[in-house]
């Protein structure tokens, strides 16, 4: 197939994502053939960075070996089997291997198949947990200003981002909005740790007042990614930790985009030194191959589900629940982190991006330059309203995959990425914002 007839069939046939239809007739899709690492490849060989990982889950880049070969594995043992009453060794050794992982004691794994699913599994897990408590007044949710947890109801519902929640907003539950600890909020003479603390009183004065209908907090731990790699201190979580305790709510971490190293520890919450009640992974949980996601729910959580009582019972389900060639790839996932220093690795490979990406940082019209482990974002200063199709175009026509979210740019590219490549995207990116 040629790229200008997969692209006209796409139009007609596929309904995209995230996308007015009627707006992308104007605008080229980008049609991919393959993938190799970290390049995506059309049909007529031209390749192009995937600087953001594919909507961050492909950690390792495309076509993996080792993913490739354990899926390939799997394919030949079994493909796909009902989880209600069955179980499989992938499943279970992928339980295992991510409750050894996860900070804290989060030994009960519940899987669904992609983010918005394990927030929703997490939403009603909080509720169910608390009404089998014997507390069904705790039903109400909280959640940071600018937060982005997915755009299944119930997660629309904890998200903060207008131009998706909006329309919306008469189908979702109730869920208020406290403010957000964005490091970029700082006055004169404020640390990142001053912002988090004001926003943890903010916090704490809301579940002073409203902790007796609270279900849970939700926070993206360390960096809001969909609202524009908003970036916060460590602090918050110790301090939200505190008060979720002092207040009877439960805390979920949507680890979804930050989990699997993304911010230089393996998960966000480890940098806090916290544990959170309930742990939501997807994306990077299995390199980007195959949909699958994990909600991860302490003794205290599973234990007041376990019942003699079918409907004290968590009867949440998806038909792919935990599906073994998911599960197979998200164990040679894990096997990619313990064998090859992956962590190690990337602290180098961040520390020489950051190098390469200081002249972006000193540009005259970048602001709040931020990087946090293997995510590097800053600000245009003064963007015009069309900024991130242009960014995308020029920086596509130079073979680099941007997709700026408002006027911010981010990179986070898979942890293959090599220094050559550095150099290379920091020289384009400082060539699309001189445009
Ligand atoms: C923090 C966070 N939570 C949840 C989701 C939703 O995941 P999915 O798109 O797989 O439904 C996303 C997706 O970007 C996310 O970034």
């Amino acid at each position: 197939m040629s790229n200008d007839e997969l692209r006209s069939r796409s139009l007609r046939a596929v309904w995209h994502p995230c996308t007015q239809m009627r707006l992308q007739e104007r605008l080229p899709l980008v049609p991919v053939a393959r993938g190799e690492g970290p390049w995506l490849i059309d049909h007529d060989g031209r390749r192009i960075f995937d600087a953001i990982s594919s909507w961050w889950t492909n950690l390792f880049g495309h076509c993996h070996p080792r993913i490739n070969a354990a899926l390939a594995d799997q394919l030949g043992r079994l493909e796909h089997v009902m989880l209600a009453g069955f179980t499989h060794a992938p499943a279970v050794e992928l339980a295992e291997r991510l409750a050894a992982l996860v900070p804290g004691r989060l030994g009960h794994c519940f899987y669904a198949s992609d983010g918005s699913s394990a927030v929703e599994i997490a939403l009603k897990m909080s509720f169910h947990f608390w009404r089998n408590s014997g507390r069904p007044e705790k039903s109400e949710f909280v959640a940071l200003a600018g937060s982005y947890h997915g755009e299944t109801l119930g997660a629309l519902a904890v998200t903060d981002v207008a131009l998706y929640r909006d329309t919306y907003a008469p189908l979702l539950a109730r869920c208020r909005t406290v403010p957000t600890p964005d490091t970029r909020n700082a006055g004169p003479g404020e640390s990142a740790a001053d912002v988090a603390r004001r926003a943890a009183h903010a916090l704490e004065q809301h579940l002073a007042e409203h902790h007796a209908r609270t279900a849970a907090l939700i926070v993206e731990p360390l960096v809001q990614g969909a609202s524009g790699m908003v970036m916060h201190d460590p602090e918050y979580l110790r301090l939200a930790r505190e008060l979720c305790d002092r207040f009877e709510v439960l805390l979920v971490a949507d680890e979804i985009m930050v989990g699997f190293g993304r911010t230089g520890t393996l998960f966000a919450c480890e940098q806090a030194g916290v544990a959170p009640d309930l742990i939501c992974l997807s994306k990077g949980l299995t390199g980007g191959y195959l949909p699958l996601s994990a909600v991860l729910a302490t003794d205290g959580v599973f234990g007041a589900f376990y019942d003699e009582e079918v409907t004290r019972g968590f009867l949440h389900s998806h038909s792919y629940t935990g599906n073994p060639l998911a599960c197979r790839a998200a164990l040679a996932v894990l096997d990619l982190f313990a064998e090859e220093r992956v962590l190690e690795s990337n602290a180098t490979k961040a520390a020489r991006f950051t190098a390469a990406l200081a002249p972006v940082a000193a540009h005259p019209r970048v602001r709040h330059f931020r990087h946090r482990g293997m995510i590097w974002a800053f600000d245009f200063r003064d963007a015009p309203p069309d900024f991130p199709r242009r960014v995308f175009d020029a920086a596509l026509a130079r073979g680099l995959l941007l997709r700026p979210l408002g006027e911010t740019v981010y990179l986070m590219p898979p942890y293959v990425i090599d220094p050559a490549d550095m150099d290379w995207i920091a020289g384009v990116v400082g060539e699309v914002l001189d445009l």
